[in-house]
């Protein structure tokens, strides 16, 4: 199937036999990974006399390319299908490589947060992680997935003209939709030595009918109209992310806590903030340097970490 997707990218026709010839198959067995492909959400059409045509053409991650342009990284590796690039980090870190930035077209165990599963159609978003060592004890993490979020803000920004905010605590969203999301796992010995591995998934060019997920999402190419060159984006969010770990290694997040603020969408706003086997209702006064939540509950402030939490608008407020 991937095969298949590779010899459409360029968004040109190409007819049942070409494609049949060129994959050793019939057809008739075109026809039907075609028609597992349109199952999948990717848009193609086939025309009578003329075959089978990609309705956008796909720039594929060029390896090279982000090699060049991210000279400070010593190890990239990119995949054409991985089972998670958080996966593959530990493994990379587990035989000695470290300072690694590892990114897939497809991942089969993408993870999200809480043990949810990560949708990661093939040649479509963005999947990275990174290893970043952590010397200075735990201190040094606090806050890190707020000034993550920030990164993958700032990379974001220049694309879409409003409604791309944070939600706490690293939520990335358009208006009340989520276009990314970032897991950070801890790897080695907290008394000893240790490693945070950054992963980062972003809804770059999925169509309205990829995704089969309860809660709101969108892409990028949903929000402006356009497909993106995932490279460029690439590019620039590891640039970003470099650029903040630098800054929480030196000054730690509450150097970013304003700014941070600022693209808070619900700062201010009533929110309801769920446990396991209770909920709190507050209004958010703002993150703390800590990155906690600082809840206005009654007339007492509150703070709150991340973890088992869930934040949910109560009203429009
Ligand atoms: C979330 O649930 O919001 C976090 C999603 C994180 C997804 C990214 S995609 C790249 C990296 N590899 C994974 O398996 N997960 C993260």
């Amino acid at each position: 199937m991937r095969e298949l997707y590779r010899l459409l990218a360029d968004g040109h026709f190409h007819s049942g036999s070409e494609l049949g010839q060129t994959l050793g198959v019939s057809r008739a067995a075109i026809w039907k990974k075609i028609k597992k492909l349109q199952e999948q959400g990717v848009a193609i059409q086939s025309v009578t006399g003329k075959g089978y045509q990609l309705s956008e053409p796909v720039t594929f991650i060029d390896e090279q390319r982000i090699k060049l342009e991210l000279p400070a990284y010593r190890n990239i590796f990119v995949f054409d299908q991985l089972d998670s690039t958080n996966l593959e980090v530990r493994r990379q870190l587990k035989t000695g490589i470290n300072d690694v930035l590892v990114i897939a077209e497809e991942q089969t165990e993408g993870r999200g947060r809480r043990g949810r599963q990560w949708e990661s159609p093939y040649a479509t978003n963005i999947y990275l992680s990174v290893s970043w060592p952590v010397t200075q004890g735990m201190a040094q993490l606090e806050g890190l997935s707020l000034s993550v979020g920030l990164a993958v803000y700032r990379t974001l920004q220049p694309y879409l003209e409003s409604n791309l905010g944070l939600k706490w605590p690293n939520d990335v969203l358009i208006g009340h939709k989520k276009v990314a999301g970032i897991l950070i796992e801890l790897l080695g010995d907290p008394a000893d030595s240790f490693f945070a591995v950054i992963g980062i998934g972003i809804n770059i060019n999925l169509q309205a009918n990829q995704l089969k997920v309860d809660s709101p999402w969108t892409s990028l190419a949903l929000e402006t109209g356009k497909c993106k060159d995932r490279n460029e984006l690439i590019v620039s969010l590891v640039s970003h992310l470099r650029e903040i770990l630098k800054q929480q290694s030196a000054e730690g997040f509450v150097s970013m806590r304003k700014e941070w603020e600022q693209v808070h969408l619900w700062q201010n706003k009533m929110v309801s903030l769920s446990f396991t086997e209770h909920e709190v209702v507050g209004k958010v006064l703002g993150v703390s340097p800590k990155g906690e939540l600082e809840l206005l509950v009654g007339d007492e402030q509150k703070n709150f970490a991340g973890g088992e939490l869930t934040l949910r608008l109560q009203d429009d407020s």
